[in-house]
Parts: structure tokens; C-alpha cells; sequence
């Protein structure tokens, strides 16, 4: 099961962490489907991920197309050691597969992507984003809550495939 976790658009992360020494060669861009084969990589290999036929690159292209300029990619040179996407249903925000390389974590990636992603939706006028976290990861977890998430315990996430329906 995973966790949902919601973000009321009070953002924790401030530019001040862009001067920080380590974040000072990163560069935060829009994620478009050239940045598809090493974000790919870099979700495979990222603990606390899963990937599954809603990743490949028609459904990532289906979704950026339907959510212009939401998600964002991270680029240490030429190097993406980033990558988060967002999109939105009208209501609320959602964040899926934010990502950062091993070697590049704490040095303020993650909350800068989630940062640009939060600012999109509220541009947009959407007032809460939510998004899952797979029940065992801890690290995320405390990623979450130190940048302003709030775990929502009143509610349980359900699903159903929609393989079997019969087409009309
Ligand atoms: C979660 C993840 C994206 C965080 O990226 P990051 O670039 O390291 O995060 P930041 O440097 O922006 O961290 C911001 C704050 O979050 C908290 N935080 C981040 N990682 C943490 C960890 N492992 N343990 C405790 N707190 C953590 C800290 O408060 C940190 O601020 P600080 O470094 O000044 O103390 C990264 O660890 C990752 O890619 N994990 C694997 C994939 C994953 O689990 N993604 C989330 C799926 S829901």
C-alpha cells in the first residue's frame, strides 16, 4: 500500500539553497521527452520506485502533453541527476517519481524540483498537491515532512485496473 501525502502550496524551500556550494552548477529545466531515456535510468535505478507500463515513453509523452511545463528535470552539466513530474486534473496537483542521483542528495535537488513543480500548479490556481510513497520508505518519508508534506492518516488509497472492462 502507499502512503498519500498532501502539500497545502506552503513551500519550504527558498532560492537561497540555489547558493548552496554543491547546488551551485545544477540547472532546473522542464522536462521534455529528450530527458526521458536518463530520467528512465535514473528512476530504475532510484530505491523507492517502481515502474511499471504507465512509464513508457508513450504514456510519459501522453503525459507531459497534458500537462505542458509541469514537470522538471535537474542537469548537473550534462548530466541529469534529477527528475520530478507533476500534473494536475483541474482539482488538485499530483507528483510522481521525484528522483535524485546517490551522489547528488542533500544538497537541496529534491525540493527545488518539487519547488518549480508546486509553483506550476499554483499558477494554475490548484490549491493542494498530493502524491504516494510506498509504505517502507522512510527516507522519503522524512524528505516529505522536512519540506512541509503532511501524511494523511483519515484516508486509504484504492485502485482497480481497468483491463477487464467491457468496451462499449
Ligand atoms: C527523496 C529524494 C528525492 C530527496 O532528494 P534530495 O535532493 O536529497 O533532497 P533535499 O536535499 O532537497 O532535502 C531537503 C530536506 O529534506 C530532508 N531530507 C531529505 N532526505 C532525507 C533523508 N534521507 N533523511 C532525512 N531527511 C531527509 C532534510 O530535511 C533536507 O534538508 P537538509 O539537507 O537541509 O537537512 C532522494 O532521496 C531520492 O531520490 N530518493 C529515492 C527516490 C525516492 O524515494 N523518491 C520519493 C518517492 S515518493
Amino acid at each position: 500500500m502507499s502512503l498519500l501525502l498532501a502539500n497545502r502550496a506552503k513551500f519550504h524551500w527558498s532560492p537561497h539553497r540555489e547558493n548552496h556550494r554543491s547546488f551551485a552548477m545544477v540547472e532546473i529545466r522542464e522536462f521534455t521527452m529528450q530527458d526521458y531515456p536518463a530520467a528512465h535510468a535514473l528512476w530504475r535505478e532510484s530505491e523507492g520506485i517502481s515502474l511499471r507500463e504507465a512509464d513508457s515513453p508513450e504514456r510519459i509523452k501522453y503525459f507531459l502533453d497534458r500537462n505542458p511545463a509541469m514537470s522538471f528535470v535537474a542537469y548537473d552539466q550534462d548530466r541529469l541527476v534529477g527528475a520530478a513530474l507533476c500534473g494536475q486534473d483541474g482539482r488538485r496537483g499530483y507528483l510522481h517519481h521525484v528522483a535524485v542521483a546517490r551522489l547528488s542528495r542533500r544538497s537541496g535537488i529534491g525540493s527545488a524540483l518539487v519547488f518549480r513543480c508546486l509553483e506550476k500548479l499554483q499558477t494554475c490556481g490548484i490549491q493542494r498537491c498530493h502524491l504516494f510513497v510506498e509504505q517502507e520508505n522512510s527516507d522519503a518519508m522524512a524528505f516529505w515532512r522536512g519540506i512541509g508534506w503532511f501524511e494523511r492518516s483519515d484516508l486509504r488509497m484504492m485502485s482497480r485496473d481497468l483491463g477487464g472492462l467491457p468496451h462499449s
